[in-house]
């Protein structure tokens, strides 16, 4: 390969996905330990060896070198609300209470366009300090906070999946549209932003208790219509919310029936959390496609409740990793895994960091219909990556020192790490993140 002035390349460890890894026979993954990632044109123009690519007359010396670093493809986020940034870790409240007291009062802020440009921009760079470069992202019911949300994006050139959230009852009239506003503002919406640049749209009713009917139709109709957009909303997190759509939706069969009836299921439907799901609801989102989106450190710190990948997967439904900011108490999908990990420990599961990792980074791709894009170094690709520093802080360092195998280096990653580790992080090839030293403090 001749080296270019138009390309960049790295040299570090390497992991990526080629897909969903298989734990006995080491497959599913490419591993390189002294590897080189080489971009072009923001997309990725070459992975593999170091020696090898040197023998095949590829100069090393163009490359930055980090022998001690990782570079992994970008995270993905399959479900983040970017107005509740600054509502993380407020006391004390599961899900319903925790909407009214702190989560709507502050959505009301971003009625004002400044004020959610300001917001998308700390969100945004929050999410790249913990190595996320796509996200499936809930703004508010303000169209202007959605436009705004898509220009900071769009602005840093980000692969972004947002979408208005729809709600017309059972919240604060300030945050309340209707059937019709919901229809015409997100057919806007679609029509300015979906497949602009990397950007698509979501249609995003919040949840069936702050939809009528006629505005869940109304989300139906749309995402009928729209063929490519993606439809997310919300689906049996908490007891009292299932308890609550039995009194409003008398007639359904079940939480994901009111849904169903309203044509809102199929493969680009990622319903966040799906906690207490019985077995028929299972199978309907099987058979539809239609995907959970896990959120570990939101459903402990809401006292949710414990998701069972296991029988999910089993009966053949896709489930995707999710940080659910605010609910959520982390941006870091490292964090998030081992949060993972510890819910599934509580139901004699596991997570193996092979496959944690997966699910961060092409699951989610494939999970978003997006694997065609991102989530590997498959060539082409467009190039998001991060690089990761294995040894970021005293108990990373001598852990590290200790790990005797890949499986258990990425399993202290994945256990320990946290935004910390991201040094880096890219999108299409350019830097958007570099963690500068920590400050040492002011002496008194
Ligand atoms: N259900 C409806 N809205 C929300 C929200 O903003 N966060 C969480 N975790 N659950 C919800
Ligand atoms: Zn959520």
């Amino acid at each position: 390969m001749k080296v270019t002035s138009k390309m960049s390349a790295y040299r570090a460890k390497i992991l990526h996905f080629t897909q969903q890894p298989n734990i006995q026979e080491a497959s599913g993954y490419d591993y390189f330990e002294d590897g080189v990632l080489v971009i072009e044109n923001g997309l990725v123009k070459a992975v593999g060896d170091a020696k090898t690519l040197e023998k095949s007359g590829f100069d090393l010396a163009v490359c930055e070198y980090f022998p001690e670093h990782l570079i992994m493809p970008g995270f993905i986020d399959s479900h983040i609300h970017y107005p509740q940034t600054n509502v993380i870790a407020s006391y004390g409240e599961q899900l319903l209470d925790w909407l009214n007291n702190y989560t709507f009062p502050n959505e009301e802020k971003f009625a004002d366009k400044a004020f959610a440009l300001q917001a998308a921009e700390q969100f945004i760079q929050l999410m790249l300090e913990n190595g996320t470069t796509t996200a499936m992202v809930y703004t508010t019911v303000f169209a202007t906070s959605t436009d705004a949300f898509f220009e900071v994006a769009e602005k840093h050139g980000l692969r972004m999946i947002a979408g208005k959230v729809l709600m017309d009852r059972n919240v604060p009239l300030a945050l309340q549209d209707t059937p019709e506003t919901a229809r015409s503002e997100s057919q806007l919406l679609i029509d300015k932003w979906h497949n602009k640049d990397r950007l698509k749209y979501v249609i995003t009713p919040r949840f069936a208790p702050t939809s009528t009917p006629a505005q869940l139709a109304a989300a139906g109709e749309l995402y009928q219509q729209n063929p490519g957009v993606y439809m997310q909303t919300h689906l049996s997190e908490n007891t009292q919310e299932i308890e609550w759509i039995k009194a409003l939706y008398p007639k359904a069969k079940n939480y994901l029936d009111v849904y169903d009836q309203h044509q809102l299921l199929g493969n680009k439907s990622v319903f966040g959390h799906g906690i207490h799901l019985s077995d028929s609801e299972i199978q309907r989102l099987a058979e539809t496609g239609s995907q959970i989106a896990f959120c570990p450190t939101s459903n402990l710190f809401l006292g949710s409740g414990l998701l069972d990948l296991k029988k999910l997967e089993q009966a053949g439904v896709c489930v995707s990793i999710a940080t659910d900011i605010g609910g959520g108490t982390s941006f870091s999908l490292l964090k998030t895994l081992a949060e993972a990990y510890k819910i599934l420990q509580l139901q004699g599961q596991s997570l193996h960091p092979l496959k944690g990792l997966y699910m961060a980074t092409l699951g989610n791709a494939k999970a978003l219909d997006l694997d065609d894009k991102i989530g590997n170094f498959a060539i082409g690709k467009e190039a998001d990556f991060t690089l990761i520093n294995l040894s970021p802080t005293a108990i990373q360092a001598s852990r590290q020192a200790q790990a005797n195998s890949l499986d258990d280096t990425l399993f202290a990653l994945m256990m320990l790490g946290d935004e910390h580790n991201i040094e880096r992080t890219y999108s299409m090839g350019n830097l958007m993140f570099e963690r500068q030293p920590a400050s040492t403090g002011n002496k008194q």
